[in-house]
């Protein structure tokens, strides 16, 4: 059976290379006679799968020794939790921007633990985007800010980070890893992997070290603490063996081709789908330029009922996935990195040909 386009928003594609690579080692992993998924997680074969990961994450994030890569059970949403749980003393405040439906969820879970200042707020404006440096309302000696780097639902992106004195906290789970970036203007960098790392089920963490347990709060469950996973490199428990294998090949895959070779290619994904609807009266951006993401592409037609036909004839042309988000509608396109440039002349084809028999 061919593959299709898949423009889903996560799980989404990953890259064909990885996908055969984990195929052809799936029954017997380099000659141990067992699968990595039965291997155990204190054996030799997945020790070395488990270090690879952590040293290439940390390689391609450019980060030093003074940061741990993680990798944490829950997704990116235990994450909203876990990060007041550990950062926000009794005292503090934490300064959150809400720029959606993502940066919302964060906040939701912050507030149930600690104090919380909305730096400044975007969430329902229409055309989406993300706030400006300068519109932050930041709080003195906040325990850190958090932002949210791309708004999957919102197709809304920051293009450049504030530069804060509190320690800046952000949830990168559709856009990390798909342009270079200082990771260390950064205290704490998480993200779902689901979109550009693996499967889902797993947040890639990057914590700066002093920041683990920082509210030395002993009452926090043991998984839910940042220094237990810190002081057992993340194999306190039964780490996702299998998640973190994929992670570590789709971190191979990311090396060989190079960052900005990646990004490159994201950007002129991006500008031609953008140029195409652009081009249009028929189609509509929704989000305003200046703050467009590369990885998240939303748009819609002239009417809701156009929006369905369009996503069902599409899907029947194998340009699977191209359903904006259920809370909000229209049609999103999620291209991120592992998402081949063809299916974006194959999307630019099917919207003009569209377009001239509904437009
Ligand atoms: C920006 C962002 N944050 C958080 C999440 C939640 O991730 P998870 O499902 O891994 O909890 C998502 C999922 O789509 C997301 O796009």
């Amino acid at each position: 059976m061919p593959r299709v386009y898949n423009f889903n928003a996560g799980p989404a594609a990953l890259p064909l290379e990885v996908l055969e690579e984990a195929q052809k080692e799936l029954v017997d992993y380099k000659g141990s006679g067992m699968s990595i998924l039965e291997s155990s997680h204190r054996g030799k074969e997945y020790a070395a799968v488990h270090e690879e990961a952590t040293a290439n994450y940390a390689d391609l994030l450019g980060v030093s020794d003074d940061y741990k890569i993680l990798f944490l059970h829950g997704g990116a949403s235990t994450q909203f939790a876990m990060i007041p749980m550990n950062l926000l003393g009794k005292d503090q405040t934490a300064d959150y921007v809400n720029s959606g439906a993502w940066a919302a969820k964060a906040i939701k879970e912050a507030t149930k633990i600690g104090k919380v200042n909305i730096a400044a707020n975007c969430e329902k404006d229409m055309p989406t985007r993300v706030p400006s440096i300068n519109e932050l309302k930041l709080t003195e000696n906040a325990a850190y800010v958090h932002i949210t780097s791309n708004e999957t639902i919102s197709g809304a992106q920051w293009k450049e980070f504030p530069k804060t004195d509190a320690p800046l906290v952000a949830d990168m789970s559709s856009d990390i890893l798909s342009r270079p970036f200082d990771a260390t203007q950064f205290a704490l960098i998480y993200a779902g992997a689901q979109k550009n790392l693996g499967p889902a089920g797993t947040a890639l963490v990057v914590i700066r070290k002093d920041l683990a347990n920082q509210t030395g709060d002993n009452n926090i469950p043991t998984m839910l603490k940042y220094s237990t996973h810190v002081e057992t490199d993340s194999l306190y428990n039964t780490p996702s063996c299998f998640t973190i294998y994929l992670m570590m090949l789709v971190s191979r895959w990311l090396k060989k081709l190079g960052l900005s070779n990646i990004y490159k290619q994201n950007i002129d994904k991006a500008a031609k789908l953008y140029a195409a609807i652009d081009s249009s009266a028929f189609y509509q951006g929704a989000a305003i330029p200046e703050c467009r993401s590369d990885m998240n592409v939303t748009f819609r037609l002239p009417n809701e009922d156009l929006d369905a036909k369009f996503v069902k004839e599409a899907g029947k042309q194998g340009l699977k996935g191209l359903k904006g988000h259920r809370s909000v509608g229209g049609l999103r396109a999620s291209i991120y990195n592992a998402f081949p440039p063809d299916g974006i002349d194959a999307l630019i084809s099917f919207m003009k040909d569209f377009e001239s028999k509904n437009g």
